[in-house]
């Protein structure tokens, strides 16, 4: 089974660059499902109904999300709502949403598990125990995580804790694909993190001149988005559907 995850999606420049190339790449790769980080999928940050839709309608099967989750109040009933929208399964009860599907693809079932990082973010619970308990549920031999966080050695023991218990960890949030795709010993794909779907000049999506801006003034800056020529990043892993394993892990930039 080939399933494809896409760094986060920025903006109606980045959902709109994402539908116009996945469907032939999801052609040439026989991509089985795709799941796609939407945090920034909104223009002005976020996720709204209308760019949730965007990515659904664009062939995206289930959206993740991070630390931009909860910015617009017109989503939260679609997180109560949409099964295959998911928010990090560490944020407190009672917050609207869940962390975690199973997409039934009929001879298959395939667990998703959003869950995010503490390093430098906010101070949700600690992610190593929430993913215990979400694995002490029954979840399909097929199990992916994205770990939304930023530090890359939280990332790295993330991936190494979930060795050989999921198909695949892989991170998102920072924007920046890193090059150290591998498969774990125990046949857990992993890499660091996917990397962004949007302006290739731009710093992390925004006109760089803004964050130039507030960098030197350290005063509020409204972030803009840059536009421009886009690439979507992602990882393809290829997974033995009779164990659930990572056979194979390809790092993509479609440009
Ligand atoms: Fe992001
Ligand atoms: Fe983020």
């Amino acid at each position: 089974m080939n399933i494809l995850a896409i760094g986060d999606v920025v903006g109606s420049i980045g959902c709109d660059f994402l539908r116009a190339h996945l469907p032939q790449l999801k052609k040439y790769k026989a991509i089985d499902l795709v799941i796609a980080n939407g945090e920034n999928s909104a223009d002005g940050n976020g996720i709204t109904p209308s760019s949730a839709e965007h990515l659904f309608s664009s062939g995206v099967d289930v959206i993740t999300a991070g630390n931009h989750t909860f910015r617009r109040r017109e989503c939260y009933e679609l997180f109560d709502r949409e099964d295959c929208l998911l928010r990090p399964a560490n944020f407190p009860s009672g917050t609207p949403g869940k962390g975690v599907c199973i997409v039934d693809m009929g001879r298959v079932q395939v667990g998703v598990i959003n869950l995010m990082g503490v390093v430098y973010m906010e101070n949700l619970d600690c992610p190593f125990a929430t993913v215990d308990t979400l694995l002490k549920n029954e979840l399909p031999r097929i199990t992916l995580v994205d770990f939304h966080a930023e530090a890359s050695g939280e990332k790295g023991a993330m991936g190494y804790y979930l060795d050989g218990r999921v198909s695949a960890v892989f991170g998102t949030h920072t924007h920046v694909q890193t090059a150290d795709e591998r498969i774990l010993p125990n046949g857990t794909g992993f890499i660091t993190d996917l990397g962004m779907t949007g302006p290739i000049q731009s710093v992390l999506g925004v006109k760089p001149e803004l964050v130039i801006q507030k960098q030197k003034t350290k005063m509020p800056v409204r972030f803009d988005l840059a536009d421009g020529d886009c690439h979507m990043d992602c990882v393809l892993f290829e997974i033995e559907e009779k164990n659930g394993k990572t056979i194979s892990i390809e790092r993509l930039r479609i440009e």
